[in-house]
Order: structure tokens, then sequence, then C-alpha cells
């Protein structure tokens, strides 16, 4: 979604917002913009479509200003045009303001200045900002938007510049997530640590209602009530070369590649083999809540939501929870009875998403102890959830989540043990689990070594229309995540089901062209997966199994198989996800589709 970039200090702003642009062009938008500011004025510039285009529109210039902010834009109110594009100014060109989220008034306000004579040059709810700003300013800029900000109801995280106070910005956030990055007589900030990263590791979150003033010099925060705020900073864990494409030529295919790494990080210091149980620091803090926990609910979206699916039958086998797991989006808006007994478990890649974040914070309302597995450090629901563990798999920067979903599922293992040791899981059973998990990233490099098999199964199939993934318990939300990947990359319209439901409607679909991916692990659900897939072949239909090695018998029936190790049950969707996500991957390739930046989706969904 819309990406914010700002600096301030002793260097030529524009080359600086410009590449922190392009390190947020994963986050998904449909236009850009800056401004730049110096004694002499302003300059701004938009443009529809990549950074790449801001790029050549800047091609020879002259911009020596050394301070300014930059936008990328994801539609809500208006088309992506350049009108519409941020920033946005007043009828002066005086006042520049770039926006993330949702005002929901802007309407009534857009009438009120309408009334006072203003002309608007943009269908944005935005715009409204920039001529509050302007009526509002009495020569000192955090002044105007700390009145502004008061009229507005919604959603943001801006950043605001005056060509009056050309050498600082001010930032606030509600709802939209605001980083500032400290250097040394220069000051940055942006939407996301990643446009950070190549210039400073110290940074510092705003909370919600709080506001930023920053000058080459010093930054100062404060409510937008005007209460000073001393905050810590935050030393950022990632490097610049995390979030480079190497020799892959997709994030999406690094990432996968990835995934062996991505497993070892989630267990690094993590695993007590001779106690058969993990050790998790971020939970110490609230261990005795959790040992005393009766009930747990996971709540998350998309590929989030589908490890969640997966964690519900890792705690039901680990421990004596009774669990759920629901949509934040749903699970938000329920009437819920929770209390000091229930456990509300967020997963999330970004720590962002708004929905997520908005379901933990109505479970502390009503009393349930909270608990994060979040990949960015410091992120929102990293910070608001009383206790949590990190994925620690570095920044993942194509739009489709791959090495995040193998994280979660690890490390949901790793959290359901250690409460499971407290109740009945014996020493033993917990050895057994921790010694197939460290055998994971062995066994993720022989998936992969079978790329060229998948990628020619991508070629025979890659012209359908629709795909069915079908698999029965943890493989379930396995085939529902195989579905999202294929239909979210490649835009073939794939679905997910429960194979057991087959006969109550889907396999009126089947025929010779609607291919079905099969998931057909040796467990107990597999002389009933072998009974569907006879179902669809007596159909015609071409099944792709994903099968455990050493299983001929399926490789005899289906049309081709994808054979993966075997590993521990609670482990194996683990393994069985990775040729979903390689398979989905050749598919786009091969139907040009652009990778990384899928159309109209975003990598961290802010709005609701
Ligand atoms: C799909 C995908 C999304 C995210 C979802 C939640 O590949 O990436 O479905 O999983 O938007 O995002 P997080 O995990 O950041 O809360």
């Amino acid at each position: 979604m819309c990406g914010i970039v700002g600096y301030v200090g002793p260097k030529k702003a524009v080359p600086i917002l410009v590449h922190g642009l392009k390190r947020l062009e994963y986050r998904g938008y449909d236009s850009a913009g800056l401004v730049a500011l110096d004694r002499s004025g302003a300059r701004r510039f938009r443009v529809v479509g990549r950074v790449q285009n801001l790029d050549t529109e800047l091609f020879g210039q002259d911009l020596p200003m050394t301070s300014g902010i930059a936008h990328t834009r994801w539609a809500t109110h208006g088309k992506p045009t350049e009108n519409n594009a941020h920033p946005h100014t007043d009828s002066s060109n005086q006042f520049f303001v770039v926006h993330n989220g949702i005002i929901e008034n802007h309407d009534k306000l857009r009438l009120q200045l309408e009334a006072d004579g203003v002309v608007f040059q943009s269908e944005t709810d935005t715009e409204v900002l920039s001529h509050l700003l302007a009526k509002f300013y009495d020569g000192v800029l955090e002044h105007a938007v700390e009145k502004t900000l008061h009229l507005v109801e919604g959603t943001f995280g801006i950043a605001a510049v005056t060509t009056h106070e050309p050498f600082k910005i001010v930032v606030a956030r509600r709802g939209s997530p605001i980083v500032l990055g400290l250097g040394n007589k220069e000051m940055f900030v942006a939407s996301d640590v990643s446009a950070l990263v190549q210039y400073t590791d110290q940074v510092i979150y705003l909370e919600d209602n709080e506001m930023a003033v920053l000058t080459p010099d010093e930054y100062a925060i404060r409510t937008l009530d005007n209460r000073p705020i001393s905050r810590k900073t935050f030393q950022i864990d990632w490097k610049i070369e995390d979030s480079d494409l190497t020799d892959f030529p997709h994030y999406m295919l690094k990432e996968i590649y990835e995934q062996p790494q991505t497993v070892e990080n989630a267990m690094r210091g993590r695993v007590l083999q001779a106690e058969g149980v993990s050790k998790l620091g971020g939970l110490q803090a609230k261990i005795d809540e959790i040992k005393k926990l009766r009930k747990l609910i996971l709540v998350s979206c998309g590929t989030s939501y589908h490890a969640g699916m997966v964690g519900r039958y890792i705690f039901e086998q680990l421990t004596d929870l009774n669990v759920e797991v629901e949509l934040a989006s749903e699970f938000r808006y329920r009437k819920l009875r929770l209390d000091e007994t229930t456990g509300v478990l967020a997963l999330s890649q970004s720590g962002e998403t708004i929905d997520t974040l908005a379901a933990i914070r109505e479970a502390r309302r009503k009393g349930a102890i909270t608990l994060g597995l979040v990949n960015v450090v410091g992120s929102t629901i990293a910070r608001e959830t009383d206790a949590g563990v990190y994925c620690h798999a570095g920044p993942e920067i194509g739009v489709a989540s791959t090495k995040i979903f193998v994280s979660q599922l690890v490390i949901l293992n790793l959290i359901a043990l250690l409460i499971g040791r407290y109740q009945s899981v014996s020493l033993s059973e917990g050895m057994a689990l921790l010694k197939e998990l460290q055998e994971l990233p062995n066994l993720i490099q022989k998936i992969l070594a079978q790329a060229p098999l998948i990628e020619d199964i991508a070629r025979k199939y890659h012209k359908a229309q629709s795909f069915l993934f079908l698999g029965r318990q943890m493989h379930y939300p396995v085939a529902l995540e195989g579905a999202l990947k294929l239909k979210e990359i490649s835009y073939i319209h794939a679905e997910g089901y429960a194979a057991g439901e087959m006969k109550h409607g889907p396999i009126s679909l089947i025929d010779e062209a609607f291919p079905t991916v099969a998931l057909v692990p040796r467990d107990a659900t597999y002389d009933k997966m072998v009974n569907n897939i006879q179902e669809i072949m007596a159909r015609s239909g071409p099944v792709i199994a994903i099968a455990n090695e050493g299983d001929r018998s399926i490789g005899d029936l289906v049309d081709d198989v994808i054979y993966v190790p075997r590993t521990h049950e609670l482990l194996q969707p683990i393994l069985s996800v990775v040729p979903l996500q390689l398979l989905a991957y050749y598919a786009a390739l091969l139907l040009g589709r652009e990778i990384d930046k899928p159309r109209n989706l975003a990598k961290s969904v802010t709005v609701e």
C-alpha cells in the first residue's frame, strides 16, 4: 500500500527520496511523487505508474534542495492520475502533505473548505489536509498539523512540509505506521524501515496519536495533545544486502530458496533438545499467564491466516487448550466473551495489517492476553501485544508471502511445544518433534532441487483457466495456501477445498480441462484422499499429487506427482507447501506476470 519517505539534512534530498521510494515499491502502488524544498521555494514532481517514471521526469534537473517528502500511492479515493498523486498542496503551493490511510470525514471537510472559497485539484481524501494546514498556519508548522489532525476522523500516517520553514518535516500517525530514522545531523522518515536501512540502523516508531518534528539536528516527539514524549531507539537487525535480489530474477524465488535458512533462523537459540522443549524469550515475561490459558484464538489475514489454520491442528495436538482460528477481519466484529484465560495470538508478517491490529486491540480491551508472531521487528503488532515471538526471517519483499508462512509454522510448533510440555507432552515426544524440526532445512533443499520438474509441470498446465487444490486436516489450509499463491501471482482462478467437501458441490466442475492439485501425505487421511483422487480421475480431471517419497502407488495413479520427504506429521505442511509455491511461481513466469508486484495487491494492508 502507500509509502512515505522524507529527508532533511545536509545532502541533496531528491536522490534519497527516490531511492527510498524504490525500496518501498514492493508494497504495491500505482503513482508516485515528491516535493523538495529550500529557501527559494519548492519543486513538486508527480507521475502515474512506476517510480522509474519519476526518475525519467527528474533526469537532467538541477535539484540542490536538502529536504523533502515523497510518496507512492495505492489508489483508494480517485483513480491513479497525476492530479491524485501525492504530495498534495494548498492553493498557494506553500504547504505539502503526503498521507497513508483514509480520512473518513473528508467529504464534510471538503464542503466546509469549498464554502470558504478553496478550489480542489484532486479527487483524493488527502487534499483536505494541505488546505487545512494553510488555513491554520500561524508561523509554526506543527501547530497547523496539530489543529488539522484534531478535525480529522479516520487513519493517517502523514508527513507535511512548508516553504515557510523549508528545513523542517512534521509527521504524525494514527493507524498507519511512521518510523523516524536518526542520522548524523540528518533525519529520515518512512512508513517502513526498508526505506531507511541504507542510511541508518537507529529508528524510532511513532505510536498512534503522536507527532514528531524533524530538523537536521534534532527530533521532538509529542502527542497530538501536545504532551512531550521520550521514546526508545530501536536498532534494525536487517542489512541492506538482505533486501537485494542477488542473482535471483525475482524476490519471490529468492525467498522460496531462502527457506532452509528461514527455518534455521526461526529455531536459532530456541531449541532445548535434551529437555524436549523450546525456549522463547519473548514469551517469558508472560509465561505465568500463558500457563493458565484455557483457550487460544489465532487471528490473522491471508497467508498468515492459513498458517493460523495449520496452527490450530498443532495446538490441538500438543496442548490441552481449546483452539479457535479466525480471520482477523471477522473476529473484530464478533460479540466476544474473553477474559484472562483466553490468549489471542496474532500472526502477521508485516506487523501492520490493520484488521489484525484491530483484532488485538479488541481482544485486549476485553481482557484477553494478547500474543504476537510477527516478522517485522518493532512493528505495531509487535509493540502492542503483551508478549510475542519474532520470525527473524529478514525482509520479505515479494508481495506473495512464502518464507514467512514456513517460518510461522515452525514457530507455532515451538510455541505449542513450550505450552504442551507444561501439560501432557512427554519428554520423548518433545525430543522427537525437535529432532525432526532440525532436519527440515536439508529436506527443504531436496524439494528445491526438484524445481526443474515443477517448472515442467507448470508448463504443462499453465494455460488452464482454473485449478482446484485439495487437502484434508492440516493439509486443507495448505491447499488454501497453494490456491492463494497461484491466483495472486498468475491470475489463474484457483480454489482450495477440504477434500471431504468435494462431493458436496465442487465435483461438478471437474472435466479434462480442470486440473486438481491433491495433497496426499502418508497420514491418517491418506486412504480418503486416494478415494477423492479416484473420483476426480473417473471424471477425466487431471491430477497433480504432492505425495511422500516412496509412494509408488500414487505415482502410478495420477498424471503428475511431486514427491516431498516424509517428516513428523505436525511438520509435514512445512514441506508440502514448498512445491506449491514453486508451481505458482513458474505458472506466473510462463504467463509473463509481474511476479513480485501482482496487480492490485499490496504487501502490507494498512486500510480496512
Ligand atoms: C499473500 C499475502 C497476504 C498476507 C496478508 C496478511 O501472499 O501475502 O495474504 O498474508 O495480507 O499480511 P501480514 O502477514 O503482514 O499480516
